[in-house]
């Protein structure tokens, strides 16, 4: 345990023992507010009704409605989606000539939550969608975290430029709420707002368009992101280790199970979380791993730290998937979707999604690194993520490309 001064946060407390992490991460909800710690940064783009800005009740009733939607058995339909996206970008790729797989991963994420989630089928609807995030995503600086600096300074100021491009994106998805809901037989549709359109609170009322809205722009933020980077960082590390990259070859090639897949996902998760800690604050006077915390302290489950710990991990720094082949992790020691009533909405879809990914690609191309030098993790936003955006060069293709006129390497490759 320990802590840090912030400007304008206060003290900080950190936990990286497996037992304080539990306490922390499955602590009573009206006692350890996660929603409340999650509001700063992320309100102004998430709404009021985010679940990942609510607490206590209220989270849970929103909770509620979006599970079903992101159990494991919805999410396999998916598959097909997620690996249509990384066979268009694959194929869109440059050959012999350095590029970022950064945003290449975020082209493949977005789309299958576009199609996934928000169930948009046209391309040119999706395109709309795609500039409208990237905008957002560019507008929405840490500056922004600091509530004493939301103000409208101008029309250069970043609060006016951002509440504009919030403004667009509004109307965008209030536009689709609005289409869908009026569509015949979206009832049998098996994306995610098409299945939200048909919950039910408990006193049976459907969810408000602000809330669908809040909803929507929750997923498209939290998993758009999130799983590109871990995508990123799995190639990052994958091609700085022939012997690893060596033997998920063979099980890919295979066509059998994907248990080395799995301990590769897990592998990278573990050493580069993508979220590097997950906070809570306390409501009330609280003692964790014996010592009384006072009511108000944002107590932070250190992620990061929890999964170099030698004693859980031996050679932690070693890239070694090999560790997660013999059984499970211990509880609370392998947590890169946080826990508890808080655990990662999305975490089996993210799961799918970077093991149908990284299939995908491995089966269409052969990388390597552009650099000998290894990419130094570096924070953007709430996110760890590659220094050069995991620069890489398309060594050979092993499928013959299908290049699309709308991809953005379309007309150099
Ligand atoms: C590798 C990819 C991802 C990582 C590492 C990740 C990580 C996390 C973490 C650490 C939390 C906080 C948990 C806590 O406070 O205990 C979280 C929450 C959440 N994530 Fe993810 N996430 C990923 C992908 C996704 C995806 C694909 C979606 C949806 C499409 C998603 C939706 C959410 C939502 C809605 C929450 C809030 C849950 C709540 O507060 O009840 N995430 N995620």
């Amino acid at each position: 345990m320990f802590a840090i001064r912030f400007p304008f946060f206060g003290k900080i407390v950190y936990v990286a023992e497996p037992s304080a992490v539990r306490d922390v991460i499955t602590g009573d909800p009206h006692r350890f507010h996660a929603g409340e710690g999650n509001a700063g940064p992320l309100e102004p783009v998430l709404g009021q009704n985010s679940l990942l800005t609510l607490d206590g009740d209220e989270h849970m009733a929103q909770r509620k409605l979006l599970l079903p939607p992101f159990h494991g058995e919805r999410i396999r339909r998916y598959a097909d989606a997620m690996r249509e996206a990384a066979e268009r970008e694959v194929a869109g790729w440059p050959l012999g000539r350095p590029f970022p797989l950064r945003p290449a991963m975020q082209r493949i994420t977005l789309e299958v939550i576009l199609r996934t989630i928000f169930g948009v089928n046209d391309p040119a609807r999706r395109a709309r969608f795609s500039d409208l995030t990237t905008r957002l995503d560019r507008v929405s600086t840490p500056v922004m975290w600091i509530p004493a600096l939301r103000h409208d300074l101008g029309p250069l100021s970043p609060w006016r430029r951002f509440l504009k491009v919030r403004a667009e994106a509004d109307e965008l998805i209030y536009e689709e709420i609005g289409r869908r809901r009026a569509e015949p037989g979206f009832e049998r549709r098996d994306d995610v707002l098409s299945l939200l359109l048909q919950a039910r609170h408990e006193d049976g009322a459907p969810m408000s368009d602000m809330e669908l809205r809040d909803e929507l722009m929750t997923l498209v933020g939290a998993g758009h992101e999130t799983t590109a980077t871990a995508l990123c960082w799995a190639f990052e590390l994958m091609l700085r280790h022939p012997r690893v990259e060596r033997r998920l070859r063979e099980e890919v090639a295979d066509g059998g199970g994907d248990e080395y897949l799995d301990a590769v996902m897990k592998e990278t998760l573990r050493l580069r979380p993508v979220v590097v800690d997950v906070v809570r604050k306390l409501m009330e006077d609280t003692e964790i791993a014996g010592r009384m915390i006072p009511a108000g302290t944002y107590v932070v489950a250190a992620i990061a730290v929890v999964h170099v710990r030698p004693d859980v991990y031996p050679d932690p720094k070693e890239f070694r998937p090999e560790r997660f082949l013999d059984g499970q992790a211990e509880p609370y020691t392998w947590i890169p979707f946080g826990g508890g009533v808080r655990r990662c909405l999305g975490a089996s879809f993210a799961q799918q999604e970077i093991k149908v990914v990284l299939r995908t690609l491995l089966e269409a191309a052969r990388l390597r690194p552009a650099s000998t030098r290894p990419e130094a993790p570096r924070a953007r936003h709430v996110t760890i993520v590659p220094s050069r955006g995991a620069r890489v060069v398309l060594e050979e293709r092993l499928r013959p490309a299908r290049v699309t006129s709308s991809h953005p390497f379309a007309t150099t490759s």
